[in-house]
């Protein structure tokens, strides 16, 4: 028996890094995987294989979380094809270390858009479902970037997890009493192509504030996550 026997999740970006693993680890846990991502492309598809060699029912979808109407028609399919929508985690996001005077207008919507807005976006497209089902359970990912300013960290980045953090806490308020959990996993530095674009110097000034004098790894996460998304939580 698995943690996550019969539910379907859906995670978003989730063609590589942290998404990835979530989706992999969930699969392990018995669930059907419904992934989405900018594209669907060769490396989008190997994941898929990867899920199904589980045994599990497993589908990439292209959709940008940054976009509503794409959102809400993608959710509309995944039900249609896997017929019900346990967990959802929202995963996709990007990071750019900018500061303020370097950050065009256009990065600082685009960062908005897809870390926040995409966040807002898929909770109201999965909604309708998981209140018919009076269950649910939603993860978001957010980084402790969000708490604490970082003298080369960027302006926007921190501030669109932030809002993910306060999305988080007031979900969790409004649709605890339709059954639905709303969490939010904090990560700290985690290796990812997202991390491995890092300068040296950052890396540098990042490593010396971890304890443990390693990154995170994308399991690490997803075993946080897959506990949340379960019915031990
Ligand atoms: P990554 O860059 O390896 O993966 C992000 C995935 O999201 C990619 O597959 C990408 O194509 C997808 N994506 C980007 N924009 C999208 C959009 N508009 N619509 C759909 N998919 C989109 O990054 P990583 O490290 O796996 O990050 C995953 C999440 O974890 C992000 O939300 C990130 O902010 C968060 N996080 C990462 C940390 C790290 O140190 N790597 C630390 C804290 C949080």
């Amino acid at each position: 028996m698995g943690l996550l026997d019969g539910k379907t999740a859906i995670v978003t970006g989730a063609a590589r890094g942290i998404g990835k693993a979530i989706a992999l680890k969930f699969a392990a846990e018995g669930a059907n995987i419904a992934f989405t991502d900018l594209v669907i492309d060769e490396n989008a598809e190997n994941t898929a294989k990867e899920l199904e060699a589980m045994g599990v029912k497993a589908k990439g979808y292209a959709s940008n979380a940054a976009n509503f109407e794409d959102t809400a028609k993608v959710v509309e399919e995944i039900h249609k094809d896997f017929g019900r929508i346990d967990i959802l985690v929202n995963n996709a996001g990007i990071q750019n270390r900018k500061k303020v005077a370097e950050l065009s207008l256009e990065e600082w919507d685009r960062m908005i858009a897809v870390n926040e807005s995409g966040v807002f976006y898929m909770c109201k497209a999965v909604l309708p479902f998981m209140t018919k089902a009076m269950q649910g359970s939603i993860i978001n990912i957010t980084s402790t970037a969000s708490k604490t300013p970082h003298p080369n960290a960027a302006i926007c980045y921190g501030a669109s997890k932030a809002a993910v953090t306060y999305l988080t806490k007031h979900l969790a308020m409004e649709l605890g009493p339709l059954g639905i959990r709303v969490n939010a996993v904090q990560c700290g530095p985690i290796r990812s192509d997202m991390t491995d674009q890092w300068t040296d110097e950052y890396r540098a000034a990042v490593m010396k504030k971890i304890p443990l004098g390693r990154l995170g790894t994308p399991e690490d996460v997803a075993a946080g996550v897959v506990f949340l998304a379960s019915d031990e939580a």
